[in-house]
C-alpha cells in the first residue's frame, strides 16, 4: 500500500495540467498528476520540480493511493466525452467525501449532470473555469469554482495560494452551487469574444484609415495600455505587432490568414443569452464575425463584384483618441452585457451570484483582466442590487463622455465601408437602452393585425385586440 502523502490530483498532464501543478507546488502543497501518456509523466518528473512536492503515473489506482483524503482531484481534459471518461476511470478508487474538479470549458449543463450523478455516489464535484492560459496556469490564473458550499472549504487553500493576486486577494473565490462556476466562465468568454473583436476593429481603423505601420500601432496599444484601457488583451495587441515572422520577411501579424476559429464558448454564450432574453449583442455580433471570417473564399469573390469607397483621409492624432474613447466605451458596454447575463442566469439557475465578488476575481490572471474591472466591482458592491453597469452611477459619466466620439467613429466606419459591428452593436446597445420609448409599440400592432397576439395599452390597464 502506497503512502497517502499529495494534498492534490491532476489530471491531465497537458501543458495546462502541467503548468498548474508547477504554480501549486511552488505554493508548498504536494501534487500527484495522472496522465496514460508516459511521455507527459516523465516531462512532470524531469521538469526539476522537488519530487517531494510533485510525482506523476500512468496508473490510476497509484495516483488515489497518492492522495491524501478526502481526494482533490482537478481534470485539465478537453471538454466534453473526456471528462466523463475520466470521471469513469477515477470512480472505482475514489471514496465517499471525495471532490473531483473540472477544470475545462465544460458546457454548464454537462455539469449540473456530473455534479447530480456523483452526488448519489458520494462524490463532490466542482465545475471550474480555470482562466489565463498556459502562462496563467503557471503563474497565477483566474478561478472560477462552483459546487458545494462545504467541500469547497477543502480546496481553498489551495485554490487561492495558486490563484493570480489582485493586491494581495486571489482571484478565487466560491461562486455558486452546481454549475455556477462553468457558467461564469463561459460568459468570461463571450465577454472575451466581444474585446478581441473590438480590438480587430480598432487596429483596421487605425492601419486602414490613419496609416499606421505596426510599430506605430504598437505603440498606439502600449500607450492605451497606460491608462483606463489597461487590460491583457490591449498589452498583448501592442506585443503583436512587434513580432517578426520566422519564416519570411516583415511582421508576422501581416502573414495570419484572416480566418478567426472557435471552440464554442462564446457562441454558448450568445445561444443562452437568447434563452434567457438577455440581449448581448455585442458578443452575438463577434461570434458572427467569426464565422464570417471562415468564408473566405466567398469574401474574395463578392469583394471583386462591388465597388467600396476608398476610406476618407483623418487627422491622425485626433482621429487615435477618438478611436481609443470609442473603444473604450464599448468595453464598458461588453462588460454590462455578460455581466447582465450573469444577474439573470444567477435568478434562472438559482446560482446566487455576487457580481462584484466575479468581477473582482477577473481583475487579475484571466484573459479579460482589465483596470476598468475594478471600478466595476465598486459598483456593484456600492449598489448590490445593480443589473446593468450602464445604469451604475460610476459609469454614467464615461459613457456621456465616450459616447460623442463613439458616434463619430462608426459613423466614419459607415460612411467609408469599414465594418465595425462590435463599435457599432455596442453603440446601438446603448442607445436602445437609454430609449425611454423605442418604436416597437408598432411591432405590437403587427403582430394583433395579423396574428391577433394582442398588445397592451400605456394609457390603461389590460390585455387588447383590435379587428384592424
Ligand atoms: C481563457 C481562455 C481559454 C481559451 C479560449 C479560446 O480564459 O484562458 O478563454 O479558455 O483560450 O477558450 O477560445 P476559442 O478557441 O473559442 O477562441
Amino acid at each position: 500500500m502506497v503512502e497517502h502523502k499529495y494534498d492534490f490530483g491532476l489530471v491531465g498532464l497537458g501543458v495546462m495540467g502541467h503548468n498548474f501543478i508547477l504554480n501549486v507546488a511552488d505554493k508548498g502543497f504536494s501534487v500527484c498528476g495522472l496522465d496514460l501518456d508516459q511521455e507527459k509523466v516523465d516531462a512532470l518528473i524531469d521538469s526539476g520540480a522537488d519530487t517531494t512536492k510533485v510525482n506523476a503515473t500512468t496508473k490510476v489506482q497509484d495516483f488515489s493511493q497518492q492522495l491524501t483524503n478526502p481526494r482533490k482531484i482537478m481534470l485539465l481534459v478537453p471538454a466534453g466525452e473526456l471528462v466523463d471518461k475520466a470521471i469513469e476511470s477515477l470512480l472505482p478508487h475514489l471514496d465517499q467525501g471525495d471532490i473531483i474538479i473540472d477544470g475545462g470549458n465544460s458546457f454548464f449543463t454537462d455539469t449540473d449532470r456530473r455534479e447530480a450523478y456523483l452526488k448519489e455516489k458520494g462524490i463532490n464535484f466542482f465545475g471550474s473555469g480555470v482562466s489565463g492560459g498556459a502562462e496563467g496556469a503557471r503563474r497565477g490564473p483566474s478561478i472560477m469554482p462552483g459546487g458545494n458550499k462545504e467541500a469547497y472549504e477543502y480546496i481553498r487553500p489551495i485554490f487561492e495560494a495558486a490563484a493570480a493576486k489582485f493586491e494581495g486577494e486571489p482571484c478565487v473565490t466560491y461562486l455558486g452551487p452546481k454549475s455556477a462556476g462553468n457558467y461564469v466562465k463561459m460568459v468570461h468568454n463571450g465577454i472575451e469574444y466581444g474585446l478581441m473583436q473590438l480590438t480587430s476593429e480598432v487596429y483596421d481603423l487605425l492601419k486602414r484609415s490613419a496609416g499606421l505601420n505596426n510599430d506605430e500601432l504598437s505603440d498606439v496599444f502600449g500607450t492605451w495600455n497606460q491608462g483606463r484601457l489597461k487590460s491583457f488583451l490591449v498589452e498583448i495587441t501592442a506585443e503583436i505587432f512587434k513580432k517578426e515572422d520566422d519564416l519570411e520577411e516583415g511582421r508576422l501579424v501581416d502573414k495570419i490568414l484572416d480566418k478567426a476559429k472557435q471552440k464554442g464558448t462564446g457562441k454558448w454564450t450568445s445561444q443562452n443569452a437568447m434563452d434567457l432574453g438577455i440581449p448581448v449583442p455585442s458578443i452575438d455580433i463577434a461570434v458572427s464575425m467569426r464565422e464570417i471570417s471562415s468564408f473566405k473564399d466567398m469574401r474574395l469573390k463578392v469583394d471583386e463584384m462591388y465597388n467600396k469607397p476608398k476610406p476618407e483621409a483623418v487627422d491622425r492624432d485626433t482621429f487615435i483618441e477618438k478611436v481609443e474613447e470609442a473603444l473604450y466605451f464599448s468595453f464598458i458596454i461588453t462588460y454590462a452585457q455578460g455581466l447582465h447575463q450573469l444577474a439573470e442566469a444567477s435568478e434562472e439557475y438559482g446560482y446566487d451570484l455576487k457580481l462584484g465578488e466575479v468581477a473582482k476575481i477577473w481583475r487579475a490572471g484571466c484573459i479579460i483582466r482589465a483596470a476598468l474591472l475594478d471600478d466595476i466591482s465598486k459598483s456593484f458592491e456600492a449598489e448590490p442590487e445593480l443589473q446593468n453597469i450602464a445604469a451604475a452611477n460610476a459609469f454614467v459619466d464615461q459613457l456621456n463622455t465616450t459616447v460623442g466620439a463613439t458616434r463619430e467613429v462608426v459613423a466614419y466606419g459607415v460612411s467609408n465601408g469599414i465594418p465595425l459591428p462590435g463599435l457599432s452593436n455596442s453603440l446601438t446597445y446603448f442607445d436602445a437602452l437609454t430609449s425611454g420609448r423605442l418604436p416597437l409599440n408598432l411591432i405590437q400592432a403587427q403582430r394583433d393585425h395579423f396574428g391577433s397576439h394582442t398588445y397592451e395599452r400605456t394609457d390603461r390597464q389590460g390585455i387588447f385586440h383590435t379587428e384592424w
